[in-house]
């Protein structure tokens, strides 16, 4: 009984909460959970069951995104007449009812994404048929069949932009984009497209931009669409790709083929503007080698084309279809991850604006630049990961490369480059020869010792910026290696015994350098200290991997930022120096994997206070043999090395003093034994001196 007040109380409280918070969010920018701003009614999230009636009957776009909804009715669009977008991405909409869109004439984009349309697709296919203005449709994620697109595709003429990705659409023919003739994009992506008819897109004279990724298309023969800009079939199964022989002008420029399981370079059209073609990943190479090496050009493919029941073998002769292709405009192209074993003669020469080349990934054995092919245009070439034992360079191909700014020849199996290379090269920046057992040229001072027949000169190349030589297997450096350039980065990781315990070497780079990595290269095995001091704009120092047993010297460096000295032989921590060289700059610092004593670590308070200790957590120390994490040290850590030290001074003591008192016991039993006759022989002596 007397709960009941309680309770009513309780109540009563709750309830004018209740009243408290929708009159609090009365303000002018919310009507029910809705945001509302400039004709925009975002009700995005907020459980509603119907769409809210009352929003201003202006609002011209309606966010409804991730309500369940359910069921659009009749009735629930009825006040807003001026809406011109609607979103109802995540609905859980099985249903719009035919009626739905009947006062939605301005509607120019409908967001229906991850839905369950195929449900009642007729009924939404009949609710479709009232916008008019429709521009921009999204259909995506609603299990739709190439039928149910079809029928609800049908008579929206106004269409511009539609996407259909992540539904179940496997074939295509002709009836499924009738009519849509202002059509500019179409994203069919993550279907399980297997078929398309001739045809199929022959009414989309608009269309633009098209998106087959993610589909199961095993082929693309008799290619037409010469008006599409952008095509993209990457991620199929796609063995063949042939461009109609048609010499009709193409408008196609960026084509994505990538991923797939094509055998030959795609024939492509005779007359293009193509300039970006992306074949990464798929089964390519030239077959020139198999057939007979002279005779390259008699290679024939035969196509067994099946259409219905009349089977059609087309021939085509692969290199005579790849010469007369277009491909003047090609800026950009993607061949990595094939197996291409050679690039045939003239092959870049069909390119004259090539301005990026990548060849990673493949079975490059040699390259040859010829006389008549120079890639004057090249910015950027990669051919890390192939098996390049050879670059050949025509002679007197001076210049050829001056536009190239990136090289990658990463992990190949070169020895040298051809001489002058890199020094005409004029705009080179970035070099990466990682990985490649190569040699550094000697100076041209040290007549007496010949260099290796082949080696590698960067001296002089004054545009390189960035070098990376990691794991090259490169001797004792020369003190002139560098010269004449300007690093910003240099990376001599993995080269054991470069340095031989002195970054002295590397004066002439030392002002500019700002990224110095030298990972596992064998330092501090001598005694003397490493000395960065000259090394003015030095931002990103790596020395992990090394032995270093003392912290190195950086006065005079204020740029340096970051530090990595895990893996080395340190045994206290840096702290005192940090502090007092690098207080400033310093800003991450690594420090785990090093056998720190943990009676040596009193500072990493106030480093750790200082800069951060990227990797704390895995700092770790000894103490008494036992490995403990820095972060778990007991808070008076110089107290406990206190008491350890006490306590080797009392297992001495405890040692020590049974001995001590077995002596002294034992003296004492012979000193008493012995007593009288010594003193005897006392008296004796002192008689007989008496006696005297
Ligand atoms: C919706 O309106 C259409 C006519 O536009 C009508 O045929 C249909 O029965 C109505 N549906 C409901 C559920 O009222
Ligand atoms: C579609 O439009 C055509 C004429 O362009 C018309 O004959 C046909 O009846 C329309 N279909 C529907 C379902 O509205
Ligand atoms: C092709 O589509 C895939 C998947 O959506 C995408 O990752 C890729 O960037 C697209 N390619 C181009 C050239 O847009
Ligand atoms: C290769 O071609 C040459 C002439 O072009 C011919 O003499 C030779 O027999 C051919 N070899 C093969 C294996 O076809
Ligand atoms: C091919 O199919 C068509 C019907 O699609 C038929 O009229 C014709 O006789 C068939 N031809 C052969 C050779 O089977
Ligand atoms: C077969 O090829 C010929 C010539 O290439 C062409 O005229 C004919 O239309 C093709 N037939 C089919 C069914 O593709
Ligand atoms: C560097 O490239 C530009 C064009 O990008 C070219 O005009 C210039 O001559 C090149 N520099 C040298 C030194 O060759
Ligand atoms: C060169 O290629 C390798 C392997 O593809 C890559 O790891 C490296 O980052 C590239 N170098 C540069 C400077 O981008
Ligand atoms: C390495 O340095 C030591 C002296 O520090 C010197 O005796 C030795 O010759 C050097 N080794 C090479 C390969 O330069
Ligand atoms: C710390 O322990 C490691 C292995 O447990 C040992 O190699 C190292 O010498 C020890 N260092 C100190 C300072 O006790």
């Amino acid at each position: 009984m007397e709960l009941l007040p309680l309770w009513l109380c309780l109540g009563f409280h709750f309830l004018t909460l209740e009243w408290r918070n929708p009159s609090g969010m009365a303000t002018a920018a919310y009507e029910g959970g809705c945001e509302l701003a400039d004709g925009v009614a975002d009700c995005r999230g907020q459980k509603l069951e119907l769409v809210p009636s009352h929003l201003p009957p202006y609002s011209q776009m309606l966010l409804l995104d991730a309500n369940p909804l359910r069921t659009l009715w009749n009735h629930s669009l009825r006040h807003y007449r001026l809406l011109e977008s609607l979103s109802l991405r995540s609905c859980q909409l099985e249903r719009i009812s035919c009626g739905a869109f009947q006062e939605q004439a301005r509607l120019r984009s409908l967001a229906l994404p991850d839905n369950s349309l195929s449900e009642s697709y007729r009924e939404t296919a009949a609710a479709f048929r009232s916008l008019r203005a429709l521009r921009t449709l999204d259909l995506s994620g609603n299990s739709l069949t190439e039928d149910m697109v079809a029928l609800m595709l049908r008579n929206l003429s106004s269409l511009e932009s539609v996407s259909l990705a992540r539904n179940t659409v496997m074939r295509l023919d002709d009836s499924v984009f009738e009519g849509l003739g202002h059509l500019r994009e179409l994203d069919l992506q993550r279907n399980y497209i297997f078929e398309i008819e001739g045809g199929a897109f022959d009414g989309l004279t608009e269309l633009r931009h098209l998106n087959l990724a993610y589909n199961n298309l095993p082929c693309i023969v008799d290619f037409s669409l010469t008006q599409l800009r952008l095509l993209n079939v990457s991620y199929n199964v796609l063995e063949w790709f042939l461009a109609s022989g048609a010499e009709a002008a193409f408008e196609l420029e960026t084509l994505d083929l990538s991923h797939n399981q094509l055998l030959f370079f795609p024939l492509l059209p005779q007359c293009g503007k193509l300039h970006t073609l992306l074949l990464r990943d798929n089964n390519m190479g030239f077959y020139g080698d198999l057939y007979n090496a002279s005779s390259p050009r008699e290679m024939v493919a035969q196509f067994l084309l099946v259409d219905g029941n009349v089977t059609n073998i087309t021939t085509v002769n692969l290199w005579e279809e790849f010469a007369s292709s277009d491909l003047a405009e090609l800026r950009f192209l993607d061949m990595s991850q094939n197996q291409f074993q050679y690039l045939p003669d003239g092959f870049l020469k069909k390119m004259p604006s090539l301005a990026h080349l990548n060849l990673n990934q493949n079975c490059l054995v040699t390259l040859h630049i010829r006389e008549h092919e120079p890639p004057g245009a090249l910015k950027e070439l990669d051919l890390s990961q192939n098996q390049l034992s050879e670059l050949h360079l025509a002679p007197g191909l001076h210049g050829c490369l001056r536009n190239l700014r990136w090289f990658n020849l990463s992990s190949n199996q070169l020895v040298g480059v051809p001489t002058g290379l890199f020094a005409d090269a004029s705009n080179i920046t970035t070099i990466d020869m990682s990985h490649n057992q190569i040699s550094l040229c000697p100076p041209p001072a040290d007549l007496h010792r010949r260099g290796p027949p082949s080696c590698v000169d960067f001296r002089n190349v004054a545009s390189l910026r960035s070098l990376s030589l990691e794991g090259c297997g490169l001797g004792a450096l020369q003190d002139c290696s560098f010269q004449g350039t300007a690093l910003t980065h240099l990376d001599l990781s993995g080269n054991w015994g470069i340095l031989n315990g002195t970054v002295t070497p590397l004066r002439d780079i030392a002002p500019t350098l700002q990224v110095l990595s030298l990972r596992n290269v064998g330092l501090g095995s001598s005694s003397t200290e490493l000395d960065f001091s000259a090394f003015g704009n030095l931002r990103d120092l790596d020395l992990s991997g090394n032995s270093l047993t003392n912290f190195p010297r950086f006065r005079g460096s204020p740029a340096l930022q970051t530090l990595d000295l895990r893996r080395n032989s340190l045994t206290a921590l840096p702290w005192r120096a940090v502090s007092e060289q690098l207080t400033r700059s310093l800003r991450t610092i690594y420090l785990s994997q090093n056998p720190y004593d943990c009676c040596g670590v009193e500072g990493w308070g106030s480093l750790q206070h200082l800069h951060t200790i990227a990797d704390l957590a895995m700092v770790t120390c000894n103490l008494s043999s036992k490995v403990i994490r820095l972060m778990e040290l007991p808070g008076g850590m110089p107290q406990d090395c206190k008491w350890e030290r006490v306590d080797m001074g009392l297992l001495y003591l405890v040692l020590i003093l049974p001995s001590c008192l077995t002596l002294l016991v034992a003296c004492t039993v012979i000193f008493l034994t012995f007593r009288k006759p010594l003193l005897q022989v006392i008296k004796s002596r002192c008689y007989w001196s008496s006696i005297y």
